[in-house]
């Protein structure tokens, strides 16, 4: 196990890249499953995700390497599985079923359980793929889906959902005839998906809005592509110079991905120049207590909502973070109260009480997000602070002490013996 051991108190200064979007690339690798021959895809993030998707694909039967470019070739299938101990490390292996029912018929992947943030089920991905004419099969914790031919459907998401729109989309594409998905995530990384899907050879039309139609196609061809920045490391990286007293320029990000959170960041009182691919954030004489509520896209991301609570932590007066994603996204709560935060919470809304300044402290991360908002209470605060189970960090964010000590942060990685 390793940790991070962070001296709090040094402002961000300078100007760093974003690197590609952790939840842009898995399911376009997941979509290499659909056609023969070499995928080639550009700025793939190298996080423990990634490695874990390479794993799942190479036990399917991809063969795969990985210098610059990530070459996917899936010539021949071993498995149409997803065995548990590769899924219960990262829900997003989920992402096979589609690809895998649309090319081999059939798909045998374990439910992911829960995750802490929330019980993750997968209700929807398995009703819309039953609506298309799959037969579905729950046994000993593994579902197992199968269908001689896919048709196409209207399918209706009763509730907006990532991965769930990502594998109905990748089913649709090798289904007979037409697919309508309704009320379906706009996310950026969805959009990212369809684009590279189109460069294969789908037909699909609408992506980036709530309806999506999908024209069956009989096969698809390999494509390369470049993934897209990861908006969710763009926005941890502006709220950190914010919360440092900082002057950070963030390069390499189309900024229209982060309207919303730029406006809150805005209102709590950072100081955003921003050009089409850049954000330059610099410290105003104070934070600002602001409400905020996560949202599906274009809303507040959730995957933001733990390191702006981090920066409502030091902010002037009383404000609202409300969680309508997830059941149980406020993990960090007690680690940030250990650093003297001065957070109440009651079911989905926290109530965070600015305080002048967060005192260093040993905590520990719970998951990915959250411990993204324990390195940035890290970086402000009095003192030093240790960060143990920073697996969890690796997982989203590709050389993180490398990025923020290379802007002025005290960072180092260091071994953690106490396994804990
Ligand atoms: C994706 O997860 C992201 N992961 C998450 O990022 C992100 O937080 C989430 O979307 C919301 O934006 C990837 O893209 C790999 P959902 P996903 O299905 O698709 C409920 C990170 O930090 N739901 O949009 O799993 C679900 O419980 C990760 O990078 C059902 O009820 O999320 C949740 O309340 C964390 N039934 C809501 O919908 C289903 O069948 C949204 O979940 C599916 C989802």
């Amino acid at each position: 196990m390793e940790k991070l051991i962070i001296k709090g108190g040094k402002p961000l200064e300078g100007e760093v890249e974003v690197s590609g979007a952790k939840n842009a690339a898995l399911p376009i690798m997941a979509s290499s499953l659909m056609a023969d021959g070499l995928h080639v895809l550009e700025g793939v993030p190298n996080l423990r995700d990634i490695k874990t998707m390479i794993s799942l694909l190479e036990h399917i039967g991809s063969k795969i390497s990985w210098a610059g470019d990530l070459k996917i070739t899936t010539d021949n299938y071993n498995a149409d599985e997803a065995p548990y101990d590769l899924v219960k490390t990262m829900r997003a292996s989920i992402l096979v079923l589609g690809p895998l029912v649309a090319r081999l018929k059939k798909a045998k992947i374990s439910l992911p359980g829960g995750c802490a943030i929330g019980a993750r089920p997968i209700d929807l991905h398995l009703k819309a793929l039953e609506a298309m004419g799959a037969k579905i099969e729950l046994r000993e914790g593994y579902v197992k889906v199968s269908a001689p031919k896919l048709h196409g459907a209207n399918i209706t998401f009763d509730k907006i959902t990532v991965t769930g729109t990502e594998n109905i989309i990748m089913a649709a594409v090798l289904a007979e005839g037409k697919t309508i998905i309704s009320n379906a995530a706009r996310e950026p990384e969805v959009t990212d998906l369809a684009c590279h899907l189109v460069n294969m050879g789908a037909k699909i039309s609408g992506a980036g809005t709530d309806k999506i139609t999908i024209e069956g196609v009989a096969n698809l061809r390999p494509a390369k592509h470049k993934i897209i920045p990861d908006r969710i490391e763009a926005g941890t990286l502006m709220m950190a110079a914010g919360i440092t007293g900082g002057n950070l320029k963030i390069k390499n990000f189309p900024v229209e991905m982060l309207q919303t959170a730029i406006l809150k960041l805005s209102e709590a009182g950072l100081h955003i120049e921003t050009g089409d691919t850049y954000a330059h954030v610099k410290a105003g004489p104070g934070l600002k207590a602001t409400n905020v509520t996560t949202a599906p896209y274009p809303g507040f991301a959730t995957d933001l909502q733990a390191q702006f609570m981090t920066l409502m932590s030091v902010a002037e007066g009383t404000c609202i973070v409300t969680e309508t994603i997830f059941e149980n996204r406020f993990m960090h709560v007690p680690e940030l109260q250990r650093m003297g935060a001065d957070i109440r919470v009651d079911g989905g809304f926290a109530v965070v009480k600015g305080i002048k300044r967060l005192r260093g402290a040993p905590v520990m991360a719970t998951d990915l997000r959250a411990s993204a908002s324990l390195v940035i209470a890290a970086l402000s605060a009095k003192g030093t602070s240790e960060i143990r189970r920073i697996y969890h960090l690796d997982r989203g964010y590709e050389a993180i002490e490398q990025k923020l000590s290379s802007v002025g942060a005290d960072i180092v990685r260091a071994p953690d013996g106490d396994a804990r």
